[in-house]
């Protein structure tokens, strides 16, 4: 039916307008073939969260296309690259541009074919709405409110020029958005019962860049009021005295203005969506630098940054994740930003990601319930001189997505995990699973699970040799308590040993059990004994679990 729309002439707005109808329908009738799953959710237990998808916790190994793949042209150079991954959940775009070209009208053609062809991979999704924000601008807006600037108003600088940027206080666009997204949810409703999209992201890395908040004579009104109660209370400011915006911040009254401004609009555009279809709803952050955050100005001011989450937990309630999008390659800032959004109120998402696949493991160690490369797709043939090209580990991801060269790092850790995925989800919502990867210049983790700790090791090069680290960080490893003396460990270039934390206590191995997970079950393939585990349990280049029992003497 894809294929039918895209041949039919340039101006049979009839016939388009009649397959458009057609595919629909075909959707709706295969989706009443289609068993109901429960509707995907957070839940939380003990301060864990789990992504509930088929009522079980769910780990998304996630990939996300390129900005302009999300377009029937462009899927085939999707899957092949998603399937080379081993990516379980591909984050794609759903473009306001074209789902809303005509006021009022809505075209679901381009997602119901995202729709089937996931489907078709045995893939779930996330829909990425770019709607009035993408990375600050107003740029996915349909061109009928392009061509109205004083309806669908732009933010204004302190110098009273506008920016390209949309402003969070135009009351037409709330409304346009919020209308378009309800119908995007609504649909979903109808001819997604088997649930293959699991999540939506409200709008793309919102905020502006060039001027910390709008000054339009809205915002001015606003910022010269009392800032509502929940919002002091949530950056914990004294009430006293109902004080504005500059009176309760100071220098970062700018930015937390703005983000108050973007996260009521973005929450509501959310609750309307929610109310059609109640998807769990997540927004992104282009983040401030973590290790050496400069003055407001410096970073996109009104998105989800470290220092507003509280602000956008009261202002948008309906977003239930705020996920960092975390390009950082460095390990300590990684992990740093990880620690900045691992909080009671908020579960571990990272809807963008670049750096080093190991990253994954500090993610698992928080407890994520999800992590997603970035530029994940075959749309672009290889155009980087050799000169250019980054000798570290590091994939530097404006310069190499969209190629095979910059998913092949992820192979390896995707087929690990895949097919385990949903073993590693649970034992992580129950608080049984630590994970960990290498940092530099540190050779050595332990890990404590009650009785027993679990040495982490990188570059033994022999039996009874001592660790010097790997030639690069390139190790990590997970390791889950399944009982009293047993424990499930993956990983890659590290070693790993128990030691009983009675000191007076000596560890053996039991039984080594090599395995390999089909259908998410561990099926046994062999015992490892002698040369291969004398030294302690070995991870390296291929993807190895193991089932390991301890005993003492
Ligand atoms: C972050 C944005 O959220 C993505 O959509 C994309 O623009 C990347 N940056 C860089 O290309």
């Amino acid at each position: 039916m894809r294929q039918s729309v895209g041949k039919v002439a340039v101006g049979s707005r009839v016939v388009i307008g009649l397959l458009a109808s057609l595919a629909a329908f075909a959707m709706v009738a295969q989706a009443a073939g289609a068993k109901d799953q429960p509707i995907p959710r957070l839940v939380r237990q003990d301060g864990r969260y789990a992504l509930m998808v088929d009522d079980a916790p769910y780990l998304v190994l996630g990939a996300e296309v390129n900005n302009s793949s999300g377009w029937p042209a462009m899927l085939p150079k999707v899957w092949p690259a998603i399937e080379y991954m081993h990516a379980n959940t591909v984050e794609i775009p759903v473009y306001w541009e074209q789902f809303e070209a005509k006021k009022g009208e809505y075209d679901y053609s381009l997602v119901d074919t995202i729709l089937s062809e996931a489907r078709a991979h045995q893939l779930r999704l996330i829909l990425l709405w770019f709607a009035t924000w993408k990375n600050g601008n107003a740029h996915y807006m349909p061109e009928w409110m392009k061509r109205e600037p004083d309806v669908y108003t732009h933010v204004i600088d302190e110098n009273g020029h506008p920016v390209d940027s949309p402003s969070p206080f135009s009351a037409a666009s709330l409304d346009a958005d919020s209308k378009a997204f309800a119908a995007l949810m609504a649909h979903l409703k109808t001819v997604d019962p088997q649930r293959t999209v699991i999540m939506m992201q409200v709008e793309n890395e919102p905020g502006v860049y060039g001027t910390q908040r709008d000054y339009s004579p809205a915002a001015q009104k606003l910022f010269s009021s009392a800032v509502p109660a929940d919002v002091l209370k949530a950056m914990n400011v004294s009430a006293a005295g109902s004080p504005d915006w500059k009176h309760a911040f100071g220098g970062e009254a700018e930015v937390n203005f703005h983000s108050w401004a973007v996260a009521r609009y973005i929450g509501q555009v959310a609750a309307a969506g929610k109310a059609a279809y109640p998807l769990p709803m997540f927004s992104n952050a282009a983040l401030r630098d973590p290790m050496t955050p400069g003055p407001a100005g410096t970073y996109e001011s009104g998105g989800a940054t470290d220092n507003v989450l509280s602000i956008w937990k009261v202002a948008a309630p309906a977003i239930d994740i705020l996920g960092p999008d975390d390009y950082q390659t460095d390990t300590a800032a990684y992990v740093k930003v990880l620690d900045l959004y691992h909080r009671d109120d908020n579960p571990i998402y990272l809807p963008e990601t670049g750096g080093s696949p190991r990253f994954l493991f500090f993610a698992l160690g928080r407890g994520a319930i999800g992590f997603s490369p970035f530029g994940i797709d075959y749309t672009k043939t290889l155009d980087i001189p050799d000169l250019a090209r980054p000798k570290d580990e590091f994939l530097v991801p404006w310069a190499r997505v969209g190629t095979k060269e910059f998913v092949a790092p992820f192979v390896p850790l995707y087929s690990l995990l895949a097919p385990m995925a949903r073993d590693v989800a649970r034992l992580n919502f129950e608080g049984k699973l630590q994970a960990i990867a290498e940092e530099p210049g540190k050779v050595t983790q332990v890990l404590h699970f009650g009785d027993w700790d679990a040495t982490v090791s990188y570059g033994i090069w022999a039996r009874r040799g001592r660790p010097v680290g790997n030639p690069q960080p390139m190790g990590g490893v997970l390791i889950a308590k399944l009982s009293d003396h047993e424990f499930l460990v993956a990983g890659f270039y590290c070693r790993v040993d128990f030691k009983p934390t009675a000191a007076d206590l000596h560890k053996q191995f039991l039984r080594v059990e090599e395995g390999t997970y089909q259908n998410g079950v561990f099926k046994f393939l062999r015992l490892l004994n002698g040369d291969q585990n004398d030294g302690g349990l070995d991870f390296n280049s291929v993807p190895l679990v193991l089932r390991v029992s301890v005993g003492t003497y």
